[in-house]
């Protein structure tokens, strides 16, 4: 069959309280025009963000009620460490409350003032972490991901040259290589095994451990299938298996591909660091049976886990945002091609040509987006990434608005909803006005500014 079906049924809903458009041009004045701040009732289409906001199956909700809630040794720690071992065969698994902690707990152990931190992408949380802990995070993204229009398999590679270059002139100030996968800022584009395993052998040939940021790796797997030659009759849980053969360790947000609401983990090879990072968990998260979370969350990972692997599954959920990428391609709206695995991203910098990035684009698109349609988008772009440490400003790479496609939590009705809407804002796009922050934090700003647009 030609159609690609939801593969599941609904048994239970949310209902959707919608709202009008004078409505919705009064409620962006008073969150001073930063979606962060409205209140989620107020959306219609809530594509915000993929994380956290999973629907989880009957099955999680039974494990739930199976969570052993004991401070230490709990049954649920050990079906967690066990669903985990079965993809990702680490040594030591330490699960933390979101990906954050453990970005922060394995920065906070490696990264010191003068170091530098290569990625394809580093995400924003995770360079967050490392500017934090005083070193510098580095993006080493191929040239092609940087071309939103340019149509490539694994946009989200990294530049292996520079790779080796970084680790040839600066041995000393690297203390780890890391990887994305799939490369969320720079469109949530795949990583190819090959890149991969070639990253990890050159870590490897200069010392340094590897780390992948496998916070959606189902999804990097069905594209690495689906793209990659010689992948095509493996199964996903192989593919999976492979990747992560390749690191010495990992962060993880079960955010993303666990199906969880909550939850992540750091898992290490390295016995004295995960001895490290151990004591350090119990000063910040928790023991290390439980890490933050309930023993009822650790549960609803662990079967979430073997969910997420589900070929049906990954089809349909790679193939609702092609097919959104297709419609607005086909309305003449620039999307980055080809769609990534969990969002259709927008080049807000190319759709609002006549907005310079410092006037922010893509805080102007996300507005608009509200306003007409009451769907909630997320800048990432020169608001997101715009402002350097020292205070100064600088157009970020690109700038994205990303239509983030929470899992299994909307329909093909949805989705046309979402062209449709997104249909009536380009009709108008001329008419659009820049946007001037009048109150940032000194990081991490986009998630609490105040926006003015201008007039
Ligand atoms: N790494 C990547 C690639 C991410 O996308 C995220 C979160 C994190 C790490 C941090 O995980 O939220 O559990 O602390 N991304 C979310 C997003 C917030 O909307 O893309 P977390």
């Amino acid at each position: 069959m030609k159609t690609i079906i939801e593969p599941f049924r609904i048994k239970s809903i949310e209902p959707i309280r919608m709202t009008t458009k004078e409505e919705r041009k009064a409620l962006l004045r008073k969150a001073k025009h930063n979606l962060f701040k409205l209140h989620a009732e107020d959306v219609i289409i809530d594509l915000l963000t993929d994380s956290g906001t999973s629907a989880m199956s009957a099955a999680q909700w039974g494990a739930i009620m199976q969570g052993d809630e004991s401070y230490a040794g709990a049954a649920s720690f050990f079906r967690f460490e066990a669903a985990v071992k079965d993809l990702m065969d680490f040594k030591h698994i330490i699960p933390t409350h979101q990906g954050r902690a453990a970005e922060h707990l394995l920065f906070s152990l490696i990264a010191k003032p003068g170091h530098v931190i290569p990625s394809n992408t580093h995400f924003d949380t995770t360079r967050g972490n490392i500017e934090a802990a005083g070193a510098e995070a580095l993006d080493l993204l191929i040239a092609e991901g940087r071309d939103p229009a340019l149509d490539h398999p694994f946009k989200g590679n990294l530049d292996l040259v520079a790779l080796e270059d970084l680790l040839e002139t600066r041995c000393e100030d690297v203390p780890a290589v890391m990887i994305t996968i799939t490369n969320n800022a720079g469109g949530g584009q795949p990583v190819s095994l090959e890149n991969i395993r070639d990253a990890s052998k050159l870590a490897r040939k200069y010392g340094k451990p590897f780390f992948i940021d496998g916070c959606r790796f189902a999804e990097n797997a069905w594209f690495i299938k689906l793209r990659e030659e010689g992948q095509k009759d493996r199964s996903i849980k192989d593919i999976v298996r492979d990747t992560f053969a390749l690191a010495d360790g990992m962060t993880m947000s079960a955010k993303k591909d666990a199906f969880a609401n909550i939850g992540g983990w750091l898992a290490l090879n390295n016995d004295a660091l995960a001895d490290e990072a151990r004591t350090r968990l119990i000063q910040t998260e928790g023991f290390p049976t439980y890490g933050g979370l309930a023993g009822r969350d650790l549960d609803a990972i662990a079967q979430g886990l073997s969910e997420i692997v589900d070929e049906d599954y990954l089809r349909y959920r790679v193939r609702t945002n092609a097919y959104i990428a297709e419609r607005l391609d086909d309305l003449g709206i620039p999307v980055v091609k080809p769609a990534g695995g969990h969002a259709v991203f927008i080049n807000a910098r190319s759709f609002l040509s006549h907005i310079p990035p410092l006037q922010y684009p893509g805080q102007t698109l996300v507005c608009a987006l509200y306003e007409e349609g009451g769907i909630r988008s997320c800048e990432i772009g020169t608001v997101m990434f715009g402002r350097k440490p020292d205070g100064s400003e600088a157009p970020a790479m690109m700038d994205l608005v990303r239509l983030a496609m929470p899992r299994r939590v909307y329909t093909q009705s949805h989705a046309d909803y979402v062209v449709e809407v997104c249909a009536a804002v380009s009709e108008k796009r001329g008419d659009l006005k820049g946007m001037r922050i009048t109150r940032e934090a000194p990081m991490m700003r986009h998630f609490t500014a105040d926006f003015e647009p201008l007039p």
